[in-house]
């Protein structure tokens, strides 16, 4: 082949004809609403199928002295109860390290620990057995919260230190000097759909495991260990999720191999369906964070020196623990250049639930302490925070000498700057501030707030090895295509992405390319579908699979009809070629008669990256996604009840693939940040129980919650960085546009002494936060 050939082929097709960059509906779209789409829950059971439920701890952290579980096994309908000595391999689900039992040993952690696995008739047999156990146990101190185990310095993994120049020094030099702390909640992922796995033994050693899972491969390789059998065993299959927001990323592990082993062990399908109330007793959520922070910074409101330190509550094991947090430590600087900084993260060992992934992992956690300091910075400065956003942004290009990040990636992707004036126009902020400053002027009781804040998000795992993928294409020969890829469909739509990806590449319409359920026997070694690397990684695999049947189809197309390769086109259902346009079927149809491969993988790794855990610094990120968001709201000071009234959002999605699913995407980490950031409140009691395990007592937003005027769009850009079709990835940045709604909330209260003061406002901003906050304020405009 000649170089004017290659080159021809490793374009992108013309985007005259295009079927990314369009609006097309989610490949599921019509199955949702019809209530036809498969979950695992809804696949057909077979025959002699039983049900497991899991007993659990009543005890925060105590040995186990003894078990009977006699009465269990006399419940009606049980067929079988296993413990940790029933499982032929490893007890073990810890995604890293190995310090997550299964099934409890005889010392319990947190109250929800599982103990025991009861396998019964039904689903309602094994629930009700599983509560008649009798248990007596020696209780042990338990720690319940990040501060107690920093205190205690008990942690699950080595505290974490980042540090950029002389952080001390520069906060003694700093003209202006603040110092504080902040409390974040924690947060619960609350997927639709709960935990479940659906085991199926198949001959020899075989199982089949259809499970509710964001990484299949480490389902497979958790079950596979925990029954002692080899990889090429197991499979496991997911069609789809109903929502996972990285709560199915680990801790699918858990029900996959509970199930498993309950169907090598009864020889008979099992199948694992947590309740909603076990769900969130059982599962890490969110993590929790505390900070306490010194900050120089100038009359300008330029930071040159930050110190912060935070202490994440991890739970009893380290699950992902450690990589939330070094997400964490490199998403404090947000949109700006620190400075000195000195950085240091914890993850406080503690008897809760084993905290893991969600929207985000520990990127928002990072971000918002920033923002909640650059606000303070301005009330104390008597400035507009967005002007201290704006003075303290990352430069522009080298010459500002402000682009380095503080683990020393240089950024050259930064829009920030457009971004943010394209919104603040577009929101007519400026004037929206003095309309609401002289409303509060003359409201005594209801007080509007209004905040505009920034992102910026690096894409990739920080971990370089993950970011990997392949896929398979396979063209039948009817011209029909199936895709088959590693990533996970979750809802956020990764398949219709990566369909639109394979019919782009070969020409043909979307309608003609299905995706098929993910599959470890099909695609061997992926990562998990997170870190928002889903469309950007399976996308590019995909590209590459029907890219090398392309060639193969054009290299044909010339046999028959002469004209060069480099001339075959691809579009509109037809492949051009020396004059003739020949329908992809009928090529597809020859090319088969021809014995020509019409079926390939696909492989990629993103280039350029590195990281260096030990002293935190590299090229941890592909590129970085941005974006803003502007919010009002009004506050009643006297209730602590409030409403969002108005956000306007700006989201840099690159050159999307598929705008309407991105706007989507959007909407929903908004209202998902939001509810974070104010309703959901996780609230443990004195003995470490979790009282807010049902919708009941946790609060996620409703749509009545949404607010009424609700502008969302997509920024105009096109990704510096050679990512599929220059897009950029959209599933977990935008969960920190709220903060701009957290901020709102803050700005109200602090109207109500004239923006004297900060509000100590804790997130959630629960009606009794905001009460807590503004009693604060008024108490110090009183001396
Ligand atoms: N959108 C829906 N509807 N449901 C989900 O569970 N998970 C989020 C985000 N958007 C999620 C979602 C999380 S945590 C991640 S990491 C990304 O989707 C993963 O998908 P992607 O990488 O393909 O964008
Ligand atoms: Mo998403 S938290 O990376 O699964």
């Amino acid at each position: 082949m000649n170089s004017k050939t290659e080159a021809f082929l490793t374009q992108q097709v013309p985007m005259a004809w295009a079927e990314v960059g369009k609006s097309h509906k989610h490949e599921s779209a019509v199955l949702h609403v019809l209530g036809e789409a498969t979950y695992t829950d809804d696949i057909p059971e077979a025959q002699g199928t039983l049900h497991a439920a899991l007993g659990l701890s009543s005890k925060a952290h105590a040995n186990i002295l003894s078990m009977d579980l006699e009465p269990v096994r006399r419940m009606p309908g049980v067929v079988a109860v296993y413990t940790h000595k029933d499982i032929p391999g490893t007890n073990d689900c810890g995604p890293i390290i190995h310090d997550d039992p299964i099934l409890s040993p005889g010392l319990v952690q947190y109250i929800g620990q599982p103990i025991f696995i009861v396998v019964a008739k039904s689903h309602e047999q094994a629930r009700r057995a599983a509560r008649k156990a009798v248990i007596e146990y020696e209780e042990l101190p338990a720690i319940l919260t990040p501060q107690a185990a920093r205190d205690a310095q008990s942690f699950v993994v080595p505290p974490m230190h980042l540090a950029r120049g002389d952080a001390q020094a520069a906060f003694e030099r700093s003209k202006h000097r603040l110092k504080g702390e902040l409390q974040v909640g924690g947060q619960e992922q609350f997927y639709l759909e709960g935990q479940i796995a659906y085991a199926v033994p198949k001959e020899g050693d075989g199982m089949h495991v259809y499970c509710s899972t964001q990484h299949p491969t480490e389902m497979q390789h958790v079950v596979a260990h925990a029954l002692h059998r080899h990889s090429h065993d197991i499979v496991v299959e997911c069609r789809r999720m109903g929502g996972a927001f990285g709560g199915k990323e680990s801790q699918s592990a858990l029900w996959a191999a509970c199930a498993a082993i309950s169907a090598a062990r009864t020889k008979r399908p099992v199948k694992l369906r947590a309740d909603r109330d076990d769900d969130m007793m059982v599962t890490g959520k969110r993590h929790c964070f505390y900070y306490e922070y010194e900050i120089g910074y100038g009359d300008d409101g330029r930071i040159s020196a930050a110190k912060v330190q935070m202490v994440s509550r991890a739970g009893f094991s380290a699950d992902l623990s450690a990589p939330v947090a070094t997400r964490a430590v490199c998403h404090f600087d947000n949109t700006y250049y620190l400075g000195d900084v000195d950085i240091r993260a914890m993850c406080g060992k503690t008897n809760t639930q084993s905290n893991t992934a969600f929207r985000g992992f520990g990127g928002p956690q990072g971000a918002i302490a920033i923002e909640y300091i650059v606000d303070e910075i301005a009330r104390n400065l008597g400035m507009d925070a967005l002007d201290v956003r704006k003075i303290n942004f990352y430069g522009r290009n080298d010459e500002e000498g402000r682009n380095v990040t503080q683990y020393g990636q240089k950024i050259v992707d930064n829009v920030i700057h457009e971004l943010v004036e394209q919104l603040v126009s577009e929101s007519d902020y400026r004037k929206r501030r003095d309309e609401i400053n002289a409303f509060n002027a003359t409201s005594p009781v209801l007080k509007r707030g209004l905040a505009l804040t920034p992102v910026k998000f690096g894409i990739a795992f920080n971990v370089t090895h993950f970011n990997q993928a392949g896929a398979l294409v396979h063209v039948y020969t009817d011209g029909s295509v199936l895709v088959n890829h590693g990533g996970t469909e979750m809802g956020q739509g990764i398949n219709t992405k990566v369909c639109q990806v394979v019919a782009h590449e070969l020409g043909i319409s979307l309608d003609l390319v299905r995706a098929s359920a993910t599959n470890t026997s099909k695609v061997a070694n992926t990562s998990a579908t997170a870190a928002s690397t889903g469309a950007d990684l399976n996308g590019k695999a995909a590209q590459d699979a029907a890219h090398t049947i392309r060639k193969r189809l054009a290299e044909f197309a010339v046999k028959l009809h002469g004209g060069a390769v480099e001339d075959v086109r691809f579009e509109a259902g037809q492949i051009v070629v020396n004059g003739s346009a020949v329908p992809f079927p009928e090529l597809v149809q020859k090319a088969y008669m021809a014995r020509v491969q019409l079926w390939s993988d696909g492989f990629y790794a993103t280039p350029g990256l590195h990281w260096d855990p030990k002293t935190m610094s590299g090229n941890p990120f592909s590129y970085y996604a941005y974006g803003a968001s502007v919010s009002e709201v009004v506050v009643d000071t006297l209730t602590g009840e409030w409403k969002l009234l108005k956000v306007n959002a700006l989201y840099d999605a690159g050159q999307s693939l598929n705008p309407a699913i991105d706007v989507g995407q959007v909407e929903g980490a908004f209202v998902q940040g939001m509810g974070w950031l104010t309703t959901e409140e996780l609230w443990w009691n004195a003995s470490g129980k979790l009282m807010t395990h049902a919708p009941s007592t946790y609060k996620i937003p409703g749509v009545s919650d949404c607010p009424e005027n609700f502008d969302i769009r997509l920024f105009k850009n096109r990704n510096v960085t050679d990512s599929i079709h220059r897009s950029k990835a959209v599933g977990e940045p935008p969960l920190l546009l709220p903060f701009s709604v957290f901020l709102a909330i803050r700005d109200a209260c602090s109207s109500v002494a004239n923006h004297k003061f900060n509000p100590p406002l804790r997130a959630p901003a629960t009606s009794e936060a905001i009460l807590n906050a503004i009693s604060a304020v008024q108490e110090l405009a009183q001396g």
